[in-house]
C-alpha cells in the first residue's frame, strides 16, 4: 500500500498542494484528473519520491519518507510513465529498450534474456522487437514504454496522461493495455479522458490544491446522461473531451485505411 499523509507542497512560496491525503491499496487502480496546472504531475512525483513534500509524509508499504535509506530502496517499487513516449527511449530497438534498464541494474544475462522474452510475449511485441522505437506508432511506443517499466516488476505503476499525445486508435490500444493490467498491479492513472478516468476503482479530482474523492459508481451513473458532461465541466475539464465517440472515430479511420489498401 502507498499513502500520501497530509502532504503539502509548492515550488515557490505559492502552495500547489495543501494537506493532501491519498491511499492506493494493493492492485487498486486510482484515477486522478483535474485542470491543467492543478498539480497532478507534482502529486505523481511526490508519490514516486522524486520530489520531497514540505509537509506530511509519503509511506510506501509502511516505510516512511523520513526513513531515508530504507525509503530510497523502497522507491524502486514504483514505475512511472509520462505522456510523451518520444522522451522515454534511449536505445535503437524495442528489444534493447526492454533490456536496457535490466542491464544497468546488473541483472545476469540469462535472467535478462528470460525477462525480455517474457515481456515480448506478454505485450505481443514479437513483430516490433527489432524496430527502432522512433519508427513505432504512438500507441506502440507507449506500449513499449509501459513494458520497459513493467519488466522491473514494480509493485506500483504511475501513468501520467499516457494517451495525451495519441490518436484515437492508439489511445484504444493503450486503454486495452491498462484494462488488462487492472487488478494485477497498483496503478495511479492521471488522465483528462472520461473513459480512462472511469477505469479507476476510485476517482479523484484535484483542484485548487485539494483532492475531491468520487466513488466510481457515482461517476458511472452520471455518465449515463448529459449530467456527466456538466459534472466534468464543473471541474473545468470539459475542454479536453474528444468528440463524444472516439471509438466511432477510430473505427472510421480503420475502415478508411482498409478501403484505401484494397484499392491499391
Ligand atoms: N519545476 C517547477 N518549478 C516551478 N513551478 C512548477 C514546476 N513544475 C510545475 N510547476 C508549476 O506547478 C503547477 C502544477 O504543475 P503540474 O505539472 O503538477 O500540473 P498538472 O496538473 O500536471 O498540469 P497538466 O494537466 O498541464 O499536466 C503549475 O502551475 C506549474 O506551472
Ligand atoms: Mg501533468
Amino acid at each position: 500500500m502507498i499513502e500520501l499523509e497530509d502532504i503539502s507542497f509548492g515550488y515557490t512560496s505559492n502552495p500547489i498542494l495543501r494537506n493532501i491525503s491519498l491511499k492506493i491499496d494493493n492492485n487498486e487502480l486510482i484515477s486522478l484528473t483535474g485542470p491543467n496546472g492543478s498539480g497532478k504531475t507534482t502529486l505523481a512525483l511526490l508519490l514516486a519520491g522524486i520530489l520531497e513534500p514540505q509537509g506530511g509524509e509519503v509511506v510506501i508499504d509502511s516505510i516512511r519518507s523520513n526513513e531515508y535509506e530504507r525509503f530510497e530502496e523502497k522507491r524502486k517499487d514504483i514505475g512511472i510513465v509520462f505522456e510523451n513516449p518520444d522522451n522515454q527511449f534511449i536505445t535503437t530497438s524495442v528489444e534493447r529498450e526492454l533490456a536496457f534498464g535490466l542491464e544497468n541494474m546488473g541483472v545476469e544475462r540469462e535472467e535478462m534474456k528470460r525477462r525480455v522474452e517474457e515481456s515480448i510475449k506478454r505485450f505481443s511485441l514479437e513483430e516490433l522487437r527489432f524496430r527502432a522505437p522512433h519508427t513505432l506508432s504512438g500507441g506502440e511506443k507507449q506500449k513499449v514504454a509501459i513494458a520497459s517499466i513493467l519488466i522491473f516488476n514494480p509493485r506500483y505503476l504511475i501513468l501520467d496522461e499516457p494517451t495525451a499525445f495519441l490518436d484515437p486508435c492508439s489511445r484504444r490500444m493503450v486503454l486495452d493495455l491498462i484494462q488488462n493490467l487492472k487488478g494485477t498491479i497498483s496503478i495511479l492513472l492521471i488522465s483528462h479522458f472520461p473513459e480512462e478516468i472511469m477505469l479507476g476503482d476510485t476517482i479523484y479530482f484535484l483542484r485548487d490544491g485539494k483532492l475531491d474523492k468520487q466513488e466510481r459508481e457515482k461517476v458511472v451513473l452520471r455518465s449515463q446522461s448529459l449530467d456527466f458532461l456538466h459534472f466534468l465541466n464543473e471541474r473545468g475539464i470539459s475542454q479536453y473531451l474528444y468528440p463524444p465517440e472516439p471509438e466511432m472515430l477510430c473505427d472510421t479511420i480503420e475502415a478508411f485505411k482498409k478501403k484505401k489498401s484494397t484499392r491499391v
